[in-house]
Formats: structure tokens, C-alpha cells, sequence
């Protein structure tokens, strides 16, 4: 899971090789490297960590060169490195830039050591530039000699070549990997994603499994997996995402927390009528699809399956049907039992995380009713693939750490249930009241951002601690597992959720004074018994920071008891989200963390 763009231009394209990466640090952030295919001798440029080194090292050389390739690396073969960054090239000839995993690399390793390649880096990408290498030396073309190297890969992979002896052109390749090639004028691209080539290109054509491209600055030409030339749609860049800044905000995350009402309200805009879905929102036919439903099988991952987790009474309350719910990395593994009539439901910000792709495909094979998308990228491959979907429309989420993604995937997700609920005509006016909350929501959310001054005053007590317990109940036990992954991702503070009453069947050894405890207190049906949960921990002198209604009978030192606005009953869970955001987001800040880029992690996490 890296970023991989290539540039053909009329002008010098080291500056807008760095820019496209610098879009895509978000894909991986471990170390990035260029190669630009100078008249006399191409100048490959390798550092470690961030994208802003490469450029460090960049403006100290100034190369020029009117096409090249580049990378911003998650490491998965062999540690960060400088030997182990990308281009890997091959005899001084062949470099290439990839994405994805080489399932055979043991084997290659072996095979191309057996030819005589000296093989530098611990990856599995530097293996594909000696094939290519040794597929030319066999007097193919560079395209052909990627074609025939392609063939003897078995795995995951978006590729881009440059070959010295063919200056003024990139070519690629496309496997299980996202990978598109952008129209510019005088210049084209290719790269994993249209952020990074936004505002230099107008338009794009998403690559399929199989296919491969080759540019120069006035052509592009696309070939299918048999080799022969094919037309893939042209899609126009979306201008929302022309300019991505941070305007003003200190970090993406804090902006992406900021922008959630007008999120939501995307999310929900043109769906609904008052106290109504719209029919067929999930795409052409959904809605009949939708009357044979009797379970629902979610899978996701991180923040996503949180989403999911949420969402489930919804679905039992609203349709009345069953959900199952998987980590989408262990679904496939325990060979499910697919009953009739159950939908399928993948759930992704990206839509091209790896171990939910692959239980999409395993989906497909088995008897589901049919597989529904929600996703943030109408390009993604999940999205492609399924046969229903909905887009969040949350707008591009740079942050690492999910926020507004998860706020309009619940959005989405009441949608589907009062879909569901719809077409069965059961529930009506249960349904009226989600989507009346719906609507409600994002003021809602504007309202519970007032708390900032609040959560500032209990900052420093919780950034200098090294464990922290989150508490909920019913699907607040879920918002607290949500609020308790952007703690731990963004501050590096260990950080652990429990459904409140199973404190006290392990988890109450952990409380002590050191030890602060975030719990979540809407008034609810299960409200009484959270607070006798509560006072086990106050009893322990664990020291509790409450987020509850005015109303609530809990005794607790005003500094310490967070007041929400009045939520409604399906918009509660969204709404107590942001509170938990924007202290995970101020702790960190507190404790000095990369938190738009925090350590070991990417945004895209396309290998499984
Ligand atoms: C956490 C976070 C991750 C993602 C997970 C799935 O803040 O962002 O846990 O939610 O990697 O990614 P998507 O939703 O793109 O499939």
C-alpha cells in the first residue's frame, strides 16, 4: 500500500512527481523516491521518511527531465529503508515504481539470482525490474517484455516502468492494485489516485485488472490483458477535489473533524423527502432487491466496522432483520454459512482496502441476495464491483485516522436500513423519526463542537497517562470502541473500550488513579445500569470523564461531566462521536504525535 505516480510532459516533471506524492502520503509515508529520465543519464533520488525529504534532497540537486516516475512507501517486504525505497531499477536500464504484493517473490528471488541479477533491496518490487530486464534482453520491447513479466506474477500490483533506452515515455501495468492514467494537456499521468494528479490533469481513465498503458506527453495508449489497444471511459476530474488544503486548520484531521455537518448533510441530501427515503437511492432496482432481504452480512475493517457495529440495532429495529458482522480480514477464514436471502454489505472510506476487497470477491461466489457498497470514492474498486452502492460523499479524507468517514457512513447506513424498512412497509413511523434525526443531525453536530472549551480543561489530565478505558453501552459501546482507536492511533496512548458492564468481569483490575476512564452516558434505556457501572469505577478511584444530558442522575464533579445538546435517538450515536474526536485529536496535539500521519500506519491499506 504505497502511492505510485508517473509523469510524460513538455516541461520538467520533478516538481509535480513530488506534489503528486505529497497528495498521496496518505498511502504510506516510510520513505519515497523518484527517477527522472534525463537526456544523458537518468537521476534516481531515494530517502527516508517523508515525501518533504525527497524534496529536501530535490531542490539541493535540480534534476530536469521531461518524464520519470515516483513512490511514497508503506513498507511490507523489508524494513524503511533507503535500499529497500523505491524505483528499484535494473542494470541501469529498467526502473519501476509498484504497489501491491508479489505472492512468488521466494521463487523469483531465486530464478533471477540463478540469471546472475544482483538483487540489492529485501523487497518483492525490485524482482519485477530484472523481469522486465531479462524479458527484454530476450528482444522484446519494453512493452512487451512488461506484458510477458506480468504473466509471471502472481499478486497484488499497480506498476510504473521507465526504461532509458525510451525517453519521454512511462508505461504500467494494473493488477488487484488501483492504478489510473490522467489526460493533461501537453502532459499525461499515471497514478494510484486522481488527488494526485488534481488540477494538472482534466481527466482520467481508470485502468482494469490486466491492463497495461503507455504515455508520452501527447499519447496514451491502453492495452487489455491480450495486449491489444482498448478504449476505457473518460471520466472528468472532480473539481471538489482540485485544491486540497488544509485551509487554516493546524492538521487534515482537525479540518475533516470541522467539516462533519456539511458532510453529513451531503450524505443525506437527495436521498430523503420529509420523513421518507428515497426509492433506489443504493442504485437502479435496489429497493425491489431489497423487499427479499432476511439478513444482513456486514464486513469492514477498523473505523468501518465500527460503522457496522453501530448500525446493527438500527437494522434489527428499523427492518427487522438479522445482522452478522465480520472483521473483513477473518470473514472469509471461518467459512460462512450463507442462508438464503441475506445481502452482503461492505463498508470502506476507500473502498480499496484489501481485506474487505477480498471478502467482497469471496461474496461473489457464494449464494448472497446481493452485495451493497457504502463507500466515500465513487473511483474505487469496491464500488466497481458490487451491485448496489451508496456514496457517503463526505469529500476527500486525508487524516489517517478516520472522523468525518465514520460520521456519514452512519448516515449512510440509517439510509439502507430505513431503505430495508421501506420496501417492507413495516416500522413507518419509526423510520419518519430516523430520517427526521437524520436531517437534525448535522446541527446537532455543530452544536456539540461548543464542548472544545470543555474537553481542553481535561487535555492534560489524559495526555500524560499511558492507558485509558472507554466505556459504553449498547451501540455506545461502539462509539466508545471508535473513540478509543482515534485515541490510540493518533496519541500512541493505550487505549481500550468495554460494553460498561463487563467492567467488572476482568477490566476493573486496570482502574487506578492513572488509569482515566471515558465513558458515555446518553439517557438511554440502558442508562441506570451504566451508572451503577460507574460508581464500581469511582469506588476503585478510577478517575471518570462523563459524556451525558443535563438530566443525568450521575454524581460527578462538574469539571469532569461533558454536557451533550438534546439528541434525538438515531442521531445520538453520530453526535457523541465528535466529542470523542476532538479530545483524541487535542491529546495529541498536547503530546506533539504526527497525527495526520501517525507512526506504522497509512490511510490506504491495500495489502491484506
Ligand atoms: C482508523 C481508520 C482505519 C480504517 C480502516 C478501513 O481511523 O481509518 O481503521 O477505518 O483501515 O479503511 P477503509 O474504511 O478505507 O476500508
Amino acid at each position: 500500500m504505497c502511492g505510485i505516480i508517473g509523469a510524460a510532459s513538455s516541461r520538467s516533471v520533478g516538481k509535480i512527481l513530488v506534489n503528486g506524492l505529497k497528495k498521496m502520503e496518505y498511502r504510506g509515508y516510510d520513505s519515497a523516491g523518484l527517477i527522472l529520465n534525463q537526456e544523458e543519464k537518468a537521476v534516481q533520488i531515494r530517502t527516508l521518511g517523508k515525501v518533504s525529504n525527497l524534496e529536501e534532497a530535490m531542490v539541493q540537486e535540480k534534476p530536469k527531465a521531461d518524464s520519470g516516475i515516483a513512490h511514497t512507501r508503506w513498507a511490507t517486504h523489508g524494513a524503511p529503508s533507503e535500499a529497500n525505497a523505491h524505483p528499484h531499477g535494473s542494470c541501469d536500464n529498467i526502473y519501476i515504481v509498484h504497489n501491491g504484493i508479489i505472492e512468488n517473490h521466494n521463487d523469483l528471488r531465486e530464478q533471477l539470482t540463478n540469471k546472475g541479477y544482483a538483487i540489492k533491496s529485501e523487497t518483492d518490487s525490485e524482482l519485477i525490474a530484472h523481469l522486465i530486464h531479462s524479458n527484454k534482453s530476450k528482444g522484446k520491447n519494453t512493452l512487451e517484455a512488461l506484458i510477458k513479466t506480468t504473466k509471471e506474477l502472481d499478486g497484488a500490483y499497480s506498476i510504473a516502468v521507465i526504461d532509458t533506452d525510451e525517453k519521454g515515455k512511462v508505461f504500467a501495468a494494473k493488477q488487484k492494485s488501483p492504478l489510473l492514467v490522467g489526460k493533461g494537456i501537453e502532459e499525461n499521468f499515471v497514478a494510484s489516485d486522481p488527488l494526485a494528479i488534481a488540477g494538472l490533469a482534466e481527466s482520467f481513465y481508470l485502468l482494469e485488472d490486466g491492463d497495461f498503458a503507455e504515455i508520452t506527453k501527447t499519447d496514451i495508449r491502453i492495452f487489455g490483458s491480450d495486449g491489444n489497444e482498448v478504449n476505457r471511459e473518460e471520466t472528468p476530474i472532480d473539481t471538489n477535489i482540485q485544491e486540497v488544503t488544509k485551509d487554516g486548520y493546524k492538521h487534515f484531521m482537525e479540518k475533516e473533524i470541522y467539516e462533519q455537518p456539511e458532510a453529513i448533510s451531503r450524505a443525506v441530501e437527495g436521498r430523503t423527502t420529509e420523513g421518507e427515503v428515497l426509492d433506489n437511492i443504493f442504485g437502479l432496482g435496489s429497493s425491489e432487491a431489497f423487499k427479499n432481504v432476511k439478513r444482513i452480512q456486514f464486513v469492514a475493517c477498523g473505523t468501518s466496522l465500527h460503522a457496522a457495529k453501530t448500525a446493527r440495532k438500527w437494522f434489527e429495529e428499523l427492518c427487522e432483520t438479522p445482522c452478522y458482522i465480520d472483521f473483513a480480514s477473518e470473514y472469509r477464514y471461518r467459512n460462512p454459512l450463507v442462508e438464503d436471502h441475506t445481502l452482503f454489505v461492505c463498508i470502506s472510506q476507500s473502498g480499496e482496502t484489501a481485506d474487505t476487497m477480498a471478502a467482497l470477491n469471496y461474496a461473489k461466489e457464494k449464494k448472497y441476495l446481493g452485495i451493497v457498497t457504502i463507500c466515500n470514492v465513487p473511483t474505487s474498486t469496491m464500488a466497481r464491483e458490487s451491485d448496489w452502492k451508496i456514496f457517503t460523499n463526505a469529500g476527500p479524507e486525508i487524516g489517517v485516522a478516520s472522523t468525518k468517514a465514520f460520521t456519514t457512513q452512519l448516515a449512510a447506513l440509517l439510509l439502507l436500513a430505513c431503505a430495508i424498512s421501506k420496501i417492507k412497509k413495516i416500522n413507518n413511523d419509526k423510520r419518519a423519526n430516523a430520517i427526521d434525526d437524520l436531517h437534525q443531525a448535522p446541527d446537532l453536530v455543530k452544536e456539540s463542537f461548543g464542548l472544545k472549551k470543555h474537553i481542553d480543561e481535561i487535555v492534560e489530565k489524559i495526555a500524560d497517562k499511558k492507558n485509558a478505558l472507554y466505556l459504553g453501552r449498547g451501540v455506545y459501546f461502539s462509539i466508545a470502541q471508535e473513540g478509543a482507536l482515534k485515541l490510540k492511533e493518533i496519541s500512541y496512548i493505550h487505549a481500550e473500550a468495554y460494553p460498561a458492564g463487563e467492567l467488572k468481569h476482568g477490566p476493573l483490575a486496570l482502574v487506578d488513579e492513572m488509569t482515566p476512564v471515558v465513558a458515555l452516558a446518553p439517557e438511554d434505556e440502558l442508562v441506570e445500569k451504566l451508572l451503577s457501572n460507574l460508581e464500581e469505577v469511582k469506588s476503585r478511584g478510577g478517575t471518570l470523564y462523563v459524556f451525558g444530558n443535563s438530566g443525568s442522575k450521575i454524581k460527578i464533579d462538574k469539571g469532569k461531566f461533558m454536557n451533550m445538546p438534546e439528541c434525538g435517538y438515531y442521531n445520538a450515536p453520530i453526535v457523541y462521536t465528535i466529542p470523542l474526536q476532538i479530545l483524541a485529536y487535542e491529546v495529541a496535539c498536547s503530546r506533539g504525535t504526527d497525527l495526520d500521519q501517525p507512526r506504522n500506519l497509512a490511510k490506504s491499506v491495500t495489502v491484506e
